[in-house]
């Protein structure tokens, strides 16, 4: 186990929405293999077994649980299983999220804005809702929410994405605001595109245009976004709150 305290999770609780896949499912084994206590949602209830089998099988305590975030109780019924499991919660982790379809403003219908929100957006606010209460009870916690590159800037052809992960980053500021005083961080992290199955799906043509626009030339590697998340839930970074942190290559530089 890794004993460096900057990245020492030892006896603490850690709820991870979207863990069956990408950053969700390896940030579940990295807190894991450094001690902590694993509570773990996703709508994929096959992927999320297969996660949860693979990391009971190597010790780490870990539950799993059928979580739609886009429903306000299954975001409550996740973080009451950290209750009852484990007594309580330490860190949270507000990552699930879906690709939209490319399309121009103009063609982007109701139904697509809806799913969207619905996920991306209402889903951080649902985790958030019932997330620091418990946080607060024990005075403190950590909430780190997935926002994105284009939560920070204009995104052609995925409109209701980047409105719903600019709006996440406004959550953020304002959970932040409303939880400093109770020991509880709240930030967000804003990944460019990095090679997870959300991005790999869309082939080598498509990932070779899209690292033509990074300083770096390349995507992110999903190990290089998740040692970023590890870093903003580190129990060393006390002081650090309210934050939209890019992992981008220097994509926001330009
Ligand atoms: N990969 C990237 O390049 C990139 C860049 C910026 C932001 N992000 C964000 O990172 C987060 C994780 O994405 P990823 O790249 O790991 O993608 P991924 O597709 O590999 O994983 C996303 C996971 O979320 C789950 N999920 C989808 N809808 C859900 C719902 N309604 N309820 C619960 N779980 C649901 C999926 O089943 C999947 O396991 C997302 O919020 C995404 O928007 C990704």
């Amino acid at each position: 186990m890794d004993t460096d305290p900057m990245l020492d999770f030892s006896g603490q609780v850690a709820l991870i929405t979207g863990a069956a896949s990408g950053f969700g499912r390896l940030l579940a084994r990295e807190l894991g293999d450094r001690g902590a206590k694993l509570v773990l949602g996703d709508i994929n209830e096959a992927g999320l077994a297969k996660i949860a089998d693979e990391l009971g099988g190597d010790a780490i305590e870990v539950r799993a649980q059928r979580c739609d975030v886009s429903s306000e109780r299954d975001c409550a019924e996740l973080v009451e299983l950290a209750q009852s499991a484990f007594g309580g919660l330490d860190l949270a982790v507000n990552n699930a999220g879906i690709a939209p379809p490319m399309m121009s403003l103009e063609e982007t219908d109701e139904a697509e804005m809806d799913r969207q929100f619905n996920v991306n957006l209402k889903g951080v606010m649902f985790g958030l809702k019932y997330q620091l209460p418990l946080m607060k009870q024990r005075s403190g916690g950590v909430i780190l929410n997935v926002s994105s590159m284009a939560g920070l800037g204009g995104a052609p052809k995925i409109a209701s994405y980047a409105a719903a992960k600019h709006a996440v980053i406004g959550v953020t500021k304002t959970a932040a605001l409303e939880n400093a005083k109770h020991g509880v961080r709240v930030n967000a992290i804003c990944p460019f595109f990095a090679l997870t199955p959300m991005v790999t799906v869309g082939g080598e043509e498509l990932q070779a245009f899209l690292a033509n626009g990074c300083p770096m030339k390349r995507l992110g590697e999903p190990e290089e976004v998740v040692s970023a998340m590890l870093m903003l839930l580190s129990p060393k970074m006390t002081y650090v709150t309210g934050q939209a942190l890019s992992v981008d290559g220097g994509v926001s530089a330009y």
